[in-house]
């Protein structure tokens, strides 16, 4: 039970302890004080008495809670908490929730960045997961620095029965976003998730595509062909690498001039101006 209010309040270890903690002891002093109230009106135990301890144990459990909150830095998610308790008795309609997003990146992470920073004061989608397959990998702490949630992956799991497709849809992730993310992604999690995964390639994808076509190497085969066009592709993700329908390409020269770290800064420019706009188009539609 306790599991699945967590992954439900999708908060963590900590967060949750001091949540409940925060439960028991506004509850407690909620009780204490309506106790006091009820005592100064005197009244006789009787169904007035009951109907009335009610109707101030609803109105001081709030407050009460809210006040104990504080403290232990539990402000937000309360206010948050009570705001939609008070929404549904009311019978409001509630804003339904943001389309979240996990990142899967093993490198340096300038395009989770872009993607975090444009999505960070999102009215309809977040960033909530930055996902990982190396506990040095940049990303990590760029995650961190935007207070974005971690999670770091082992090949033996990723790659056996359910993986961490659990974790992930314990965590309401809706769509998964490859930048830079060097490993396939398994047949379960592409069921898991259909049409739902989508990747950044930097070459103009059906060519210079495939296994071992990642990072510098990609670059020095475009300039080994003798190029005078690469760019970028950004498609779903299917069983096969590179290979799902392509959702957007744009392209950049190749000049003669040009080396791997060149072309790969030019590539960079491309995708940081197009990925999260591309990512924006396609969950809006
Ligand atoms: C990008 O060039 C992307 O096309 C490829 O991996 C690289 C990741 O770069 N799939 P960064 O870590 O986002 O800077």
């Amino acid at each position: 039970m306790f599991n699945k209010l967590q992954s439900k309040w999708r908060v963590s270890g900590l967060r949750f302890v001091l949540i409940l903690v925060t439960f028991a002891t506004g509850g407690s002093l909620c009780g204490y004080l309506g106790k006091k109230i009820m005592n100064l009106l005197a009244l006789d135990k009787g169904l007035l008495w009951v109907i009335l301890y009610i109707f101030i144990i609803t109105l001081l459990w709030p407050l009460c809670v809210l006040l104990i909150s504080i403290p232990l830095g539990q402000f937000a998610f309360f206010k948050k908490y009570i705001g939609k308790m008070a929404a549904r008795m009311s019978g409001r309609r509630q804003p339904k929730d943001k389309v979240r997003l996990a990142i899967f990146a093993s490198g340096t992470g300038s395009n989770a960045q872009k993607i975090i920073e444009r999505f960070k004061n999102s009215d309809g989608i977040e960033v909530a997961l930055v996902v990982s397959n190396k506990a040095e990998a940049g990303v990590l702490h760029i995650a961190n620095t935007h207070a974005i949630e971690t999670l770091i992956i082992e090949k033996e799991r990723f790659f056996k029965g359910d993986g961490y497709i659990s974790t992930l849809k314990e965590k309401g992730i809706d769509w998964i976003i490859l930048a830079g993310f060097l490993w396939k992604m398994p047949p379960a999690m592409i069921k898991a998730w259909p049409g739902h995964i989508i990747n950044i390639h930097p070459a103009l994808l059906p060519a210079y595509g495939g296994k071992g076509m990642y990072g510098k190497h990609v670059h020095e085969a475009v300039i080994a062909a003798g190029e005078s066009q690469s760019g970028i592709t950004i498609h779903y993700v299917d069983e096969l690498y590179d290979h799902g329908d392509h959702i957007f390409q744009a392209t950049c020269s190749v000049e003669k001039t040009d080396t791997a770290d060149s072309l790969a800064q030019k590539i960079h420019v491309l995708e940081h101006r197009h990925f999260g706009e591309e990512i924006e188009k396609l969950l809006r539609k």
